[in-house]
């Protein structure tokens, strides 16, 4: 209720009195929390606008969350502004609405490790999910260029790790005599203090954070902290340029070690049931290589180099299990066989996600079509930012549908949902961040919230046109 006042205030000027219990006020806002509307599962709610009121109804809070986020939609444009407009009238259509969502992973992802973004935008880019009732925020903090959060027992993690020399910033791919450097030191990372205060403002909002930690893979900044962890103990450099490098950790007991204490305080500081440890592409050049490595696989009894991965998966998964928590990686992680909890993240199309949920594993759908909002939303590549990928508009988002055909009812159960990914290895600022992720973003929370068969190409169209202007009211820089 007071968290809703604020919302009110700023805008229209309005000096709001908050009360708990008693009697409703007339034309007032009531939420109330009701037991008996349990049907309408954990974030379900009712909204009733009429002459005497409004009236939120939920069985849970996340409910009352989601009520009052309608309620801010149904008034005009203005009400998302940050101080007193010209609006003079504030008036809420009647409705009687009945509304919860189709699935529980409602997601974005953000790359923090190509480009470092700072603690303000994390939490406009917070805000802006909870606006559209995304609820899963995947951060993912750990990659070859660059280690974005503290943890106390390996400092060098980022005060080596946080800060790389340079960032390539054009070229030819695979071509490195064509490769430009911009010659500035770039980095940065997220204190201990910091991540408690971006967990505590999402849970205010209703979204729960994912942690990514990448392992064993893009992990050169980690190994360039602690160069005991790769697979040749050679000292190097936190990357500059972008793509798959050949440097991993190795899979000694030491290196595991490390990395469940890197999730053990991860654990203590995100309070979510889900730890992603990322898992792919992560090459086994150097592994097969290496005669330790192979004698280590042999000592493990394991096959070969994928199994080597799949049980350096397994130890993750049996320490976060053990700690009450679930392991999420890449859908890489089913070559050599899945660890028994895992949830897989299906990017490389939607296989890994099918062969996981057959298999009784729960799956995000993250393929690179449509989720990927680092790729072009225009055909005219000239005219846009630079980026990677292809060709992924805002009607292929809109039209795509997350549980893939080939599952049957039982198996598509394990399908928890989906989300955006937003890597940034050409995505340095927030003002480009926002241009990639939306409006894309605004079609996919439709497709996640919203029962399939409501769903209208041309009705979306126009209701968007009308989104964008909450947009522009919180100087969200979105593709026009
Ligand atoms: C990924 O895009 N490597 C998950």
């Amino acid at each position: 209720g007071t968290r809703l006042a604020r919302a009110l205030e700023p805008a229209t000027g309005f000096t709001l009195v908050v009360s708990a219990g008693g009697r409703p006020p007339v034309r007032g806002i009531t939420l109330s929390r009701v037991a008996s509307l349990r049907r309408l599962g954990p974030e379900g709610y009712t909204l009733d606008v009429s002459a005497s009121g409004v009236r939120i109804r939920a069985p849970q809070a996340a409910g009352l969350f989601y009520g009052t986020q309608t309620m801010l939609q149904l008034l005009p444009p203005a009400i998302y502004r940050a101080a007193p407009t010209e609006q003079r009238v504030w008036r809420i259509p009647a409705v009687a609405i009945e509304d919860a969502p189709r699935f529980s992973w409602r997601g974005a992802h953000l790359d923090v490790a190509r480009h470092f973004l700072p603690k303000e935008f994390v939490k406009k880019y917070i805000d802006l999910l909870a606006l559209h009732k995304l609820n899963t925020f995947h951060w993912h903090l750990t990659d070859d260029q660059g280690w974005r959060i503290e943890i106390v027992k390996y400092p060098r993690l980022t005060s080596v790790g946080a800060w790389r020399q340079e960032t390539l910033v054009g070229g030819q791919e695979g071509d490195s005599t064509t490769w430009r450097y911009d010659a500035l030191r770039h980095g940065g990372f997220y204190t201990q203090s910091d991540v408690r205060e971006i967990v505590a403002y999402a849970a205010a909002r209703f979204v729960t954070i994912v942690p990514e930690i990448e392992m064993p893979g893009h992990a050169v900044a980690a190994i360039a902290a602690y160069p005991a962890l790769g697979v040749t103990g050679n000292g190097m450099e936190v990357a500059t340029r972008w793509g798959v490098f050949s440097d991993i950790l190795n899979a000694d007991s030491s290196t595991v070690a490390f990395m469940q204490d890197v999730l053990g305080e991860v654990m203590t500081l995100f309070p979510g049931r889900f730890i992603h440890i990322g898992g792919d592409e992560a090459d086994k050049t150097k592994w097969k290589a290496s005669p330790k490595t192979l004698s280590r696989v042999r000592d493990l009894g394991r096959e070969d180099e994928h199994e080597l991965q799949s049980w350096f998966v397994r130890q993750m998964d049996a320490f976060l299990t053990a700690h009450g928590r679930r392991l999420v990686g890449w859908d890489e992680i089913l070559e050599g066989g899945l660890a028994p909890n895992a949830t897989v993240m299906s990017w490389r199309g939607t296989t890994g996600g099918i062969d996981a949920a057959r298999a009784g594993h729960d799956v995000v759908m993250a393929p690179q079509r449509p989720t990927y909002f680092d790729h072009y939303q225009a055909v005219d590549r000239a005219r846009e930012p630079f980026a990677i990928g292809g060709y992924n508009p805002i009607d292929s988002v809109y039209a795509w549908e997350p549980v893939p055909a080939e599952l049957d009812s039982l198996a598509a159960r394990h399908v928890l949902g989906a989300q955006a990914q937003l890597w940034t290895e050409y995505i340095a600022t927030p003002k480009s961040a926002e241009y990639m992720a939306y409006p894309r973003l605004s079609a996919l929370a439709e497709v996640l919230w919203s029962p399939r068969a409501l769903r209208d190409p041309r009705d979306f169209t126009s209701r968007l046109a009308a989104h964008l202007r909450r947009l522009d009211a919180l100087d969200v820089n979105y593709r026009r």
